[in-house]
Parts: C-alpha cells; structure tokens; sequence
C-alpha cells in the first residue's frame, strides 16, 4: 500500500510538465496571459481511481487545479463549503487554470471563463457549464470524484 507522501513524489514529474503543456498552445497563438494562474495542486489517488487533497490547500474564496488524468477545479466559495467541477474546458478540451485569490477559472487557449463555484459559463467562446465533481470532506480531507 502507497502512503500519500509516496504517491505525491510520483506525481510530482507529470505535475511539473503540466504548466509548460498548457502555455505551449497560448504562446503559439501569440496570446498573452491576462492574469497570473495558480499551479496544479499535488493529490493522491483513491483506489477507485478519484483524487484525495488536503483541504487546507483549498483556501476560502479560491479554487484549484489539481493535475491527473482528468483534472479536477475544486473551490471553497464560502468557509466549510467543497465544490468540484472537471477542470476540461467545455469549448475545446484544455485544462483551465485557477487564478490566485478567485473562483474564477480561465481556459489558456480561447480565453473561456467559468465559475469555479457553480461551474457556469462566465464568458465565452464556451458555451456549456464544466461538468459538477463529487466532493466529500472527511476530517479534512476531499475526496474527488
Ligand atoms: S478550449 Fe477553452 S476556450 Fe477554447
């Protein structure tokens, strides 16, 4: 059995790789970056394949990506309160990003905007709300998917 501190160092590679995989399409559109993202939080997987973070990394009134195959946002719109949504944007399929102190999640590659705390659209060209996550919260510790 895999404790999580085994299973955060293995992810810390892909994890590392994410922030250049995601800028890589934005620089070739010659895009800039409007605002400064958060990067991926570290999480472990559950044997059923969801993601577990420790609360704490979730402050209140923000959201966060946390890498994996499919990456998750979760937010904490208010104190105590774990919302998560499949962090795949809706138009084109790239991962969005957390921006630092917001629940807003911006998409690198058309400029999307969504509602970390509800999922909705907050500007286009996307259309369709991010598909809702479960989350549970057990002594501090969510429970994705
Ligand atoms: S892929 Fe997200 S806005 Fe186009």
């Amino acid at each position: 059995m895999s404790t999580l501190g085994e299973i955060s160092a293995n992810r810390r590679a892909v994890i590392a790789a994410v922030p250049a995989a995601v800028a890589l399409p934005c620089f070739l559109a010659g895009c800039a970056s409007e605002a400064p993202k958060s990067a991926p939080v570290e999480g472990s997987s559950t044997a059923t394949g969801g993601h577990q973070i420790d609360a704490t990394e979730v402050p209140v009134g923000s959201a966060v990506i946390v890498a994996g195959a499919k990456p998750v946002a979760v937010a904490q719109p208010t104190a105590g309160q774990f919302v998560a949504f499949s962090a795949t944007c809706t138009h084109r399929g790239t991962t969005v990003a957390a921006q630092p102190g917001s629940t807003t999640l911006v998409c690198p590659s058309h400029g999307s905007q969504f509602s970390a705390a509800t999922g909705q659209v907050l500007k286009g060209p996307a259309t369709a709300p991010l598909a809702s996550v479960p989350v549970t919260d057990a002594n501090g510790v969510l429970t994705l998917g």
